[in-house]
């Protein structure tokens, strides 16, 4: 597809991007208002809102996304990067010599020292201090929440008690709790508003685990429906002698984390969700005390201080992050993670905070007073219908006037052909899914009743689908520090465009 801007009217040109005033109007039933209107109309409900400094860095830092005509709705699948990121690593990779960093060599310690510059920018960007957290860093979320779960000490009595809204990267943890004859246990979330009710949480947290080591898991944000859980329950936890992994992956975008304050044990991050670039480079960040405790299964180049052939129990483990840290980091890598986090810092993460709340507020009221002409719901949300303690991650399906839910992956396609990146599917988050869709067990049962066929997620869902009528997949729309007006305003008149559409 040949690479083309948005239009000037759509794009609301440098007026719109810079939140002009003077515009007046109001939403047309089942479709957005025109772009001004809309503009004025969304600056009267979000008066807070600040136009002005982000709407600027999109004119430069993200200048290619209006070039190239793209409306990125998927930040909750990848951040997008600033070109001043880019440019920074690449002066800094053109002007230097680095070696591998596992030498006194003048080029491993210039190695060195940019992995220690990272280390300590993301000790600052989180809180978290040296005297209490540990931060190793790792290839993304998924590889911080495996060290975890290979090597937390669980044990029969104990237990590995997590929340329905998990992404699969903290749900394979089980894997390992039951090959060590652990109990695991899940605690639903409410189909109404895919939250998690707290006294059952409270509940689960006193009930459960008695007799060995015990292991908490939930999402500051769940990945799929946005709705984000009281930070409170690790301290809840961790007085009943729990250890807490808080799975920041899809809050960090957007939210202040502060891992003093949070005191949470294990903190997994990616660190292209929240600016971008590097792909390659997560963190875990870990409470000294609490890492200790694990052991891990292996040891590999790096992570030991001595070991020998000669016997097979000869080695040592060196201490803290290094132990943890196999082969060698990414030392080219890691100065991007310090320039992203320059970057976030420079533009101030409780703005892209406020900025990000209020254009998820709006897409939120927007969408659900779509409606058909005889007055029926055009959009479903799945998940908190208001902006109380929730992200600008929308999980939602567009339906017919008869009720009936449009093909997700048709929807993403037509998205598509409008250059709008949404996502559909589960989002690796069966839990929200298996509830927003009401899917039950013995619905699910169907997709695993043969261990020797094991099906995709495709098949799984059109086998559903034709058993029961429902369609277990959804359509998720997320924002991030790029966003701007012009995107969601894009995104409602998309939805809007269904209206009174039939299916066969
Ligand atoms: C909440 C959450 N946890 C963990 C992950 C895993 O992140 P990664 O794929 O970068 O390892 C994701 C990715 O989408 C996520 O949203």
């Amino acid at each position: 597809m040949p690479d083309q801007p948005r239009d000037a009217a759509e794009q609301g040109g440098a007026t719109e991007h810079g939140g002009a005033t003077e515009r007046g109007g109001a939403a047309e039933a089942g479709g957005a208002a025109q772009p001004a209107a809309a503009l004025t109309d969304f600056l009267r409900r979000f008066p807070a809102y600040d136009a002005s400094a982000i709407d600027a860095l999109r004119a430069t830092e993200y200048e290619r996304l209006d070039r190239l005509g793209h409306t990125y709705l998927d930040c909750t699948g990848a951040g997008l990067y600033a070109e001043s990121q880019l440019r920074r690593h690449l002066e800094l990779l053109r002007d230097g010599v680095y070696g591998n960093p596992h030498s006194q060599s003048p080029t491993a310690l210039a190695a060195t020292e940019l992995a220690a510059g990272a280390r300590s920018a993301v000790r600052r960007f989180f809180n978290a201090p040296d005297n209490e957290f540990e931060i190793v860093f790792t290839a993304n979320a998924s590889g911080a929440l495996k060290l975890v779960g290979e090597s937390y000490p669980f044990a029969p009595g104990g237990v590995y008690l997590l929340s329905y809204d998990n992404h699969n990267s903290v749900n394979g943890i089980r894997e390992f709790a039951t090959r060590k004859g652990a109990a695991v246990s899940y605690i639903p979330v409410r189909e109404e508003d895919l939250r998690l009710d707290e006294t059952q949480v409270l509940l689960a947290l006193r009930g459960a685990g008695r007799d060995g080591p015990k292991l908490f898991a939930y999402p500051a944000q769940s990945n799929f429906s946005g709705a984000q859980h009281p930070l409170e329950w690790v301290a809840q936890a961790r007085a009943l002698g729990w250890d807490v992994i808080v799975d920041c992956a899809a809050f960090a975008p957007t939210n202040r984390i502060d891992a003093h304050a949070i005191g949470a044990d294990f903190i997994p991050i990616s660190f292209y969700k929240v600016f971008g670039y590097p792909t390659g480079a997560g963190c875990l960040i870990a409470r000294r005390e609490t890492l200790a405790k694990l052991r891990r299964p292996w040891f590999a180049g790096g992570t030991i201080t001595l070991a020998s052939v000669q016997e097979e129990e000869w080695y040592h483990l060196a201490p803290g992050a290094t132990g943890f840290e196999d082969g060698t980091i990414d030392f080219l890598g890691l100065p991007a993670v310090t320039f992203g986090i320059e970057h976030v810092e420079a533009v101030g993460i409780d703005k892209i905070h406020d900025r990000v709340c209020a254009l998820g507020c709006w897409l939120l009221e927007e969408l659900q007073a779509l409606t058909h002409s005889d007055g029926s719901p055009l959009v479903k949300v799945f998940g908190p219908k208001d902006g109380e303690c929730r992200g600008a991650t929308i999980a939602l399906h567009l339906l017919d006037p008869d009720g009936r839910p449009y093909d997700v992956y048709d929807v993403e396609a037509a998205a598509a052909r409008e250059r709008i990146s949404i996502r559909s599917g589960c989002f690796c988050n069966p839990g929200d899914g298996e509830v927003a869709h009401r899917i039950t067990h013995d619905d699910m049962e169907r997709c695993f009743s043969d261990p020797a066929a094991a099906m995709t997620l495709l098949q799984c869902q059109r086998t559903i689908e034709d058993a029961t009528g429902t369609v277990p997949n959804t359509i998720r729309v997320s924002l991030g520090i790029a966003s701007d007006f012009a995107d969601v305003h894009r995104f409602v008149r998309f939805a809007g465009s269904y209206r009174d559409r039939r299916q066969g």
